[in-house]
């Protein structure tokens, strides 16, 4: 049988993910160290690209939880030399209990998912990033509730953040505007697939009014740094500023999945005010990602 997965969040049903957002927040408010669901369990982690985030919650939840998380760089292991996926996925998951990646290609995450004897997690794909939205859902829920009916605005690059947003909108029922200049669409298959709940605009004004969240995210993600200077200009009116701010509800929040520049996608102003919640949805990655561990491995 096919263990469980976490490829995207089209993987979970509305309940299971509104499940682990609560368990989320229940693990939050645990402090006992003495419940380790996952004594003796490994965790291999395969990291193609750089990270603070995601390594160090996994890394730390596997701890806490009794367990031990492996970082594994391609440049290190035979993967950075040529060794097929199918076999380095047979391999590593006879070993462990649990294998996340974060590669460039989403392939590589599906074909390592489908020889993998173990749960296979997203740790983000240039398409997907899907382990940031159950923390990004979790700081939402506990700031205002249940994000279902609301009103959530994306602005700036169609990425996988964006795409992820996407996926949320529709397994939990919001409504999602996005504001992303020409050129920097979000994949079409995946809007068409979330039917009418998604609204495209040009401006990020007229796309924040009447929302409850506003969220961005770096204008140039991990592999495109060489075109951070055609982006600049690309993106120039795109940034989430006070007056996006100004055009959405009176008490939206602001989240940016980390890390921000500032002056560019977002205004120091509006990353460090008031209402955002970049440095709880960070936290959350750490208790978002245990409640996935123990969803998948218990
Ligand atoms: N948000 C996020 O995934 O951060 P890292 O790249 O630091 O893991
Ligand atoms: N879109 C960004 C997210 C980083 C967490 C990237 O892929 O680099």
């Amino acid at each position: 049988m096919q263990p469980r997965h976490f490829i995207s969040l089209l993987d979970l049903t509305s309940d299971e993910f509104r499940g682990l957002i609560s368990r989320a927040s229940e693990l939050k408010n645990n402090k006992d160290r003495d419940f380790q669901p996952l004594k003796g369990q490994v965790l291999a982690m395969i990291f193609e690209k750089s990270s603070t985030r995601t390594r160090i919650s996994f890394e730390a939840g596997m701890t806490q939880f009794g367990g031990h998380a492996l970082f594994l760089s391609p440049r290190d292991t035979q993967l950075g030399r040529g060794e097929p996926l199918e076999d380095s996925a047979k391999v590593i998951s006879s070993m462990v209990d649990c294998i996340m990646l974060r590669t460039y290609s989403h392939d590589m995450v599906t074909t390592f998912a489908k020889y993998s004897s173990v749960p296979v997690i997203n740790g983000l794909t240039e398409l997907l990033h899907p382990c940031q939205l159950l923390a990004d859902m979790q700081a939402y829920f506990e700031h205002r509730g249940d994000i279902a009916g609301k009103t959530v605005t994306w602005v700036g690059d169609g990425n996988n953040m964006c795409h992820s947003y996407i996926n949320a909108a529709r397994v939990l029922n919001f409504k999602l505007n996005i504001a992303c200049p020409e050129g920097y669409l979000p994949n079409q298959a995946i809007v068409d697939d979330a039917g009418d709940r998604i609204c495209m605009f040009n401006s990020a004004e007229e796309a924040a009014e009447n929302s409850d969240l506003i969220v961005t995210d770096v204008w140039a993600s991990m592999g495109q740094e060489e075109e951070q200077k055609k982006r600049e200009i690309a993106f120039k009116n795109y940034q989430v500023t006070e007056s996006t701010m100004n055009a959405a509800n009176n008490d939206a929040l602001f989240m940016h999945c980390l890390p921000a520049h500032r002056g560019e996608e977002v205004s120091a102003e509006v990353i460090d005010g008031p209402q955002s919640v970049v440095f709880d949805a960070a936290e959350n990655r750490l208790h978002a990602q245990k409640a996935l561990l123990e969803f998948l491995l218990c």
